[in-house]
């Protein structure tokens, strides 16, 4: 039987991502300066697992409501009042929980794209951006991002036609790590809303920046939150707000995230999840309850130590833009090296380093992603190789 002729063309269509191909050949190697790993390096805070057990020895363990248990959506709803000024949820606004972000991202996709369909995302891009477009029969359109990854309406604009649905901003980025400001933040949602466009914000490291990124909110003057189109009025009636619990907490696996916006929008979100996820998982919802009042100032300082240690050892050898969020900085392989970016990381991989080649995330291959979730010794270790590899 010829299985292959009954695959469809829209699996086909999608590619083992770059990276999987990077962790196959370092699986060989032998305790290698990982610097491609796309999670943080530290435990889950001891009340979210405590809540999480707890939810299992009160079986507490069947479907929940396809929008996600009340007690949860309640408790992002007062977030997203302190973080943005948001009245969700309301009659006009929605709040559902999902299958970590990926799941809001692709509801997202399922609820919007037909075929023929265009949707803007930035280059570099994260992974799955392209292929929510596959998967629907849309057309992703490229916004070229480079030299400085940042996504301005100016870029946009130009690449907004008749069909485009929405435009999907990340910030904090991935990879990148590059952080829009307020001013880029406003001009980018008055350029969709004056377009008829959604703007969708992937905020999965939103909660994942630096000091030095984050502003006074609406609700709370003394609590600070990175710049966000979604702080300004209306923006609940315009925009998409995916946000995720994986990577500010330590528990990707736990398949945590949600998307508030538009109850038009959501409704529909909600109907896809009903017939493909159901709902988020049971037990992790209620491990994510007391995420909440988790302080993860500390984690977030040792990162910030760890970024200053990337720009000191590489930015004098080569250009990265400033990381002002999550854990990924996005490097440049000088011309005068005469090498790709998958070169450069089979290099690495000579000298036991694995780096993700830009093209993973890009229609370029002039760069590479390093993540700095790695343990301090081995990640100086690591910058000191590429530096002198950078250096030529
Ligand atoms: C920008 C961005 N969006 C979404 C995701 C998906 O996150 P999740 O694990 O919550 O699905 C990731 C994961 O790396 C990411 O970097």
């Amino acid at each position: 039987m010829d299985l292959a002729s009954l695959i469809s063309a829209r699996a086909e269509s999608i590619d083992v991502s770059g990276i999987r191909r990077i962790f196959e050949l370092g699986a060989q190697l032998n305790d290698p300066i990982n610097l491609s790993i796309g999670q943080p390096d530290f435990a889950v805070p001891e009340s979210m697992k405590r809540a999480t057990i707890e939810a299992i020895q009160n079986n507490k363990s069947g479907y929940t409501l396809t929008q996600g248990i009340p007690e949860l959506r309640q408790r992002i709803g007062q977030r997203l009042r302190e973080d943005l000024g948001w009245n969700a949820p309301s009659d006009q606004t929605g709040v559902m929980v999902t299958s970590g972000t990926s799941g809001a991202l692709f509801l997202a996709a399922m609820a919007l794209l037909d075929a023929g369909d265009e949707c803007v995302i930035p280059d570099p891009y994260f992974v799955l951006y392209p292929n929510l477009a596959k998967l629907t029969g849309a057309k992703a359109v490229l916004c070229d991002t480079y030299p400085d990854f940042r996504m301005t309406a100016e870029r946009v604009e130009p690449l907004l036609t008749k069909r485009t649905k929405f435009v999907l901003k990340v910030s904090p980025g991935n990879p990148t790590g590059v952080v829009l400001n307020t001013q880029e933040c406003r001009d980018l949602h008055e350029l969709c809303k004056s377009r008829g466009v959604l703007l969708i914000a992937d905020q999965i490291y939103d909660e994942f920046a630096f000091d030095e990124m984050l502003e006074p909110t609406p609700q709370d003057p003394s609590r600070r939150a990175t710049p966000s189109a979604a702080r300004f009025p209306g923006a609940e009636e315009s925009m998409l707000v995916i946000r995720g619990f994986g990577k500010t907490y330590g528990c990707t696996g736990w398949r945590m995230g949600y998307a508030a916006g538009p109850s038009t929008i959501i409704t529909q979100m909600s109907k896809v999840q009903q017939y493909s996820f159901v709902c988020a998982p049971s037990i992790a919802q209620w491990g994510c309850i007391p995420a909440f009042e988790c302080d993860m100032g500390e984690v977030l300082k040792k990162y910030e130590r760890r970024r200053d240690l990337v720009m000191e050892k590489l930015t004098p050898v080569t250009e990265v833009p400033k990381p002002g969020g999550s854990f990924f900085a996005f490097v440049r392989i000088s011309e005068k090296l005469g090498m790709t970016d998958v070169q450069f990381s089979e290099a690495c991989i000579e000298r036991n380093m694995l780096v993700i080649p830009g093209s993973a995330f890009s229609a370029k291959h002039s760069h590479f992603r390093i993540s700095f979730a790695v343990e301090d010794s081995k990640l100086e270790r690591g910058l000191d190789i590429l530096a002198e590899m950078l250096a030529g």
